[in-house]
């Protein structure tokens, strides 16, 4: 599980507590947020060079120092940003583990990788052999600086040449080069004894298009680990921006992050089933991200965004095209990205979206939108009343419940009330519903998640002949609402069902 979330909040730095209000603020969140993180689970947080140091503060004491990973710093701004004394190109993100023993990251594949050279193996590229560390050179490290031989005559796999570490007459000797960069006299990244071996022909002698020889090593990695420096200009905000202004037409959202670093992060740490949480999802780049990855690997990696009701702007692109609310940027981003991947697919393969098929074909693409909204589930704040009789109070508490209950069977919402009883029942949030048929006499829904199912009812009178059915049908888990039941058919279901059975 991973957790991507961007601190920046609104917080006027004239304010004298400028930083102690964004400490506070991102100490509770980060607190929470290594809660929620499964124990194999990593995070990662975009900052800017205002609080950088004190996010890695907080990061050590609320993860420990052990399970600090790295920064990262990205080309946000490649063409920099006037600062007055700095033009800003970069910004970082911070990486730690929620326990650094059970943390696993993955290569990342270079998908494009293309092969110049081919032999019995594979393909593979060609890179030279000396060493670019600039404090290596004859001197610091006298072993690796010794001549090689090269054949000159000879023809290895179309275009190498047969080298040797021992002297060959009349073969070329060829050193390390003298950096034309820095005029360092480079040193080679093998010894000599690894040089002899030369296992599988690693390591060739090469012409390059200047016609100078050359010791060069095969490199046949198709992946790599994610790199500390994000250097690429797909890591750009500015790329960020152009994938908003490709969805929506325009420039809805500042400074969105481009879906190429969010998948970078999604593709070093997580793998099939595993959950991306991103706390301030913004213009919803990280489902963008997930979408994409799934649709390229195959894989069926879930996300949650998180996003406050918060306020666009009344003079921004946003507020103007109707987006009132930052979340509803999210919302949309996300629908149009799903769209556009159905209508790319349905050009390449037309039958992949008919009413049999769709259902299957649509997996991994939907999302649905939750609100955190106050409990379905009156509160009970019943206190007795010193001045008044027991009786009177007992009176009291009844008339309270009575008042409670009719709260709750009038006023509810289905849809909601349905995903408060599952997931206090400890569902998935993709859980699925479907209509039981065979009940004739009340709305009974099969309810599902990857991992468990219940039948669940919430009409507010259960008939005696869905109770009867579960004489006969005792395996299914049945919810219901305990207003639904009177005395008999709570004894009856209980009878039949046993543990089974969970009102509400
Ligand atoms: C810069 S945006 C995130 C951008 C996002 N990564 C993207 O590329 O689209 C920061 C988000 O954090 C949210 N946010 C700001 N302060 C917050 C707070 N105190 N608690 C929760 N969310 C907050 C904002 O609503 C905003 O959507």
């Amino acid at each position: 599980m991973v957790q991507f979330f961007k601190g920046i909040i609104t917080n006027t730095e004239t304010d004298g507590r400028y930083h102690s209000n964004w400490l506070n603020m991102m100490y509770s969140r980060l607190l929470v947020a290594r809660q929620l993180l499964r124990e194999d689970g990593v995070i990662f947080i975009s900052i800017d060079d205002n609080e950088v140091h004190h996010l890695r503060k907080l990061c050590d004491d609320v993860f420990g120092e052990d399970n600090f990973i790295g920064i990262f710093t990205v080309n946000s701004s490649p063409s920099g940003i006037d600062y007055g004394h700095i033009a800003k190109t970069n910004d970082y993100a911070m990486f730690y583990a929620k326990n650094i023993n059970c943390t696993e990251t993955f290569y990342l594949e270079e998908a494009e990788k293309k092969f110049s050279f081919y032999d019995d193996i594979g393909g593979y590229n060609i890179a030279p052999l000396y060493n670019g560390n600039v404090a290596f050179n004859p001197q610091t490290r006298p072993n690796l600086y010794y001549p090689f031989y090269l054949n000159p005559e000879s023809k290895i796999e179309n275009s190498f040449y047969e080298i040797d570490v021992e002297y060959r007459e009349n073969w070329v000797e060829v050193y390390p080069v003298i950096s034309k960069k820095d005029g360092i006299q480079r040193v080679w990244r093998w010894g000599k004894p690894k040089a002899k071996e030369n296992k599988n022909l690693e390591i060739l002698g090469y012409k390059n298009t200047s016609g100078e020889y050359r010791i060069v090593q095969k490199n046949r990695l198709t992946s790599k680990l994610i790199r500390s420096i994000l250097i690429d200009n797909e890591y750009s905000s500015r790329r960020g921006t152009g994938e908003i202004q490709e969805l929506f037409g325009k420039k809805i959202f500042s400074y969105p992050k481009p879906t190429h670093l969010i998948k970078d992060f999604v593709r070093s740490a997580c793998k099939g089933n595993d959950l991306f949480l991103d706390f301030f999802a913004g213009s919803g780049v990280s489902g963008d991200a997930v979408y994409q990855l799934n649709q390229e690997n195959d894989e069926n990696i879930k996300f949650i965004l998180v996003q406050l009701p918060e306020q666009t702007d009344e003079k921004s692109e946003a507020y103007k095209a109707g987006y009132k609310k930052i979340s509803d940027i999210t919302i949309e981003r996300n629908k149009r990205v799903v769209n556009k991947i159905i209508t790319a697919k349905k050009v390449e393969q037309p039958d992949l979206f008919t009413e049999e098929n769709k259902e299957e074909n649509l997996q991994g693409l939907g999302f649905k939108v939750f609100k955190l909204a106050k409990s379905n589930f009156p509160r009970v704040d019943f206190a007795p009343d010193p001045t008044k009789t027991d009786e009177e109070n007992v009176e009291l508490l009844k008339k309270y419940i009575a008042d409670k209950e009719a709260q709750l069977v009038n006023a509810f919402n289905r849809e909601e009330l349905l995903t408060e009883i599952l997931l206090k029942k400890g569902f998935n949030l993709n859980y699925t519903t479907e209509l039981q048929t065979q009940f004739t006499k009340n709305e009974i829904l099969l309810a599902k998640d990857s991992e468990k199912e219940c039948l669940i009812c919430l009409d507010v009178t259960i008939a005696n002949e869905t109770v009867e059915y579960f004489k006969t049908h005792k395996t299914q888990k049945f919810i219901c609402l305990e207003r639904a039941l009177d005395t008999t058919k709570k004894y009856n279901l209980k009878h039949y069902l046993g543990d089974l059975v969970d009102v509400f």
